[in-house]
């Protein structure tokens, strides 16, 4: 049975006896074969893998760090906690502090956070902030008003958040009896890359090159500057001064791997095809990773070894992207 991370990993995380464990059994998520998507990119069956992080409690990665900073903030005496969010790190934080009976206050940008984050958010009580702005402009209210309220800040600033994310990392080398060659990921405030990593390294020998990928119009760990008005349709990385920037710059550089851009058109085109050919429906900024992979084919990048794409979050997060398309009518054939 599924007990969740800090139960799964409990030797490797940092906790003791004394933590109350809050968990809502993230973890464990299924890394599935893209037989198709592998031929698309011109490799044979079996080289290429979906980890399928949307399948956790609320429905994106963020889970596995929330277990473990909510029941750290718990352990300390913590009355509530803060974050501002582009939407994911609110539902899990909102359903997390629901379960340890804490306060849990949320800062998110006024305009496109997609609906499916706000409901969770709002379902599990929290108590929401629209910050006119962008993530950036809400980031920087978060950590003032938690400083004031003496509230612990959820972000992956706190190094809790990264120690239950690198998780994704042990699952994935277990998985598959070893690290993969290539992992490519969705990068936007860069806690994940950075947690990833750390994963990879803890547990020694070979590790992957980490392929990470922004949006084009939201893409400053690329540009090397910050993004004052970043834009794309990928609501969740829609951020244009990532927190963890030194620690996705060090993934990139230790781990011989890249930071790259990908537009919203190739983030489409690997959303829809993911849902159609492979079955599985995650949200825009996740099909980031798989953009990441077409991109590399075309640009003949050396593509060998067994490839890993992270998909962060559920395409239920974001009903709406998808009513903007055209779609076959039934018709006799
Ligand atoms: N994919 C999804 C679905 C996300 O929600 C996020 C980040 C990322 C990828 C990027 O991960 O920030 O660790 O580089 N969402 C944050 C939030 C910013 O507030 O939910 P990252």
């Amino acid at each position: 049975m599924n007990k969740g991370v800090i139960a799964r990993y409990r030797g490797r995380l940092p906790v003791s006896d004394k933590t109350p464990v809050v968990t809502l059994c993230e973890g464990s998520t299924p890394l599935l074969r893209a037989d198709l998507l592998a031929a698309a990119v011109g490799l044979r069956e079996g080289s290429v893998y979906l980890k399928l992080e949307g399948m956790n409690p609320t429905g994106s990665f963020k889970d596995r760090g929330m277990t473990l900073a909510v029941s750290k903030a718990l352990e300390e005496g913590s009355q509530g906690v803060v974050c501002a969010s582009t939407g994911n790190t609110a539902a899990s934080a909102a359903a997390y502090a629901a379960r340890a009976g804490l306060r849990c206050i949320i800062f998110i940008p006024k305009a496109g956070v997609a609906v499916g984050k706000i409901a969770q958010a709002l379902m599990h009580g929290s108590e929401l902030v629209e910050v006119r702005g962008n993530f950036d402009k809400a980031m920087t209210v978060s950590l003032s008003r938690a400083a004031e309220l003496g509230f612990t800040v959820v972000n992956s600033v706190n190094p809790y958040r990264i120690e239950g994310q690198k998780t994704a990392a042990f699952e994935v080398a277990e998985d598959l009896g070893a690290p993969p060659e290539l992992l490519f990921l969705p990068v936007g405030n860069a806690g994940n890359i950075t947690a990833y990593w750390k994963g990879f390294c803890e547990l020694g020998g070979r590790r992957p090159r980490l392929m990470g990928y922004q949006a084009a119009g939201a893409a400053p760990l690329v540009l090397g500057r910050d993004v004052e008005d970043p834009k794309t349709v990928a609501s969740a990385i829609r951020i244009g001064k990532p927190l963890s920037r030194a620690g996705a710059l060090a993934a990139r550089d230790q781990s011989a791997g890249l930071i790259d851009s990908v537009t919203d058109a190739e983030i489409i085109a690997a959303y829809r095809l993911l849902a159609k050919a492979e079955g599985v429906f995650c949200e825009p900024a996740s099909a980031a990773s798989v953009a990441g992979l077409l991109k590399c084919r075309r640009e003949k990048v050396p593509l060998s070894g067994r490839i890993v794409c992270v998909l962060t979050g559920h395409g239920l997060k974001d009903p709406q992207t998808p009513m903007r398309f055209k779609y076959r009518p039934f018709k006799e054939r």
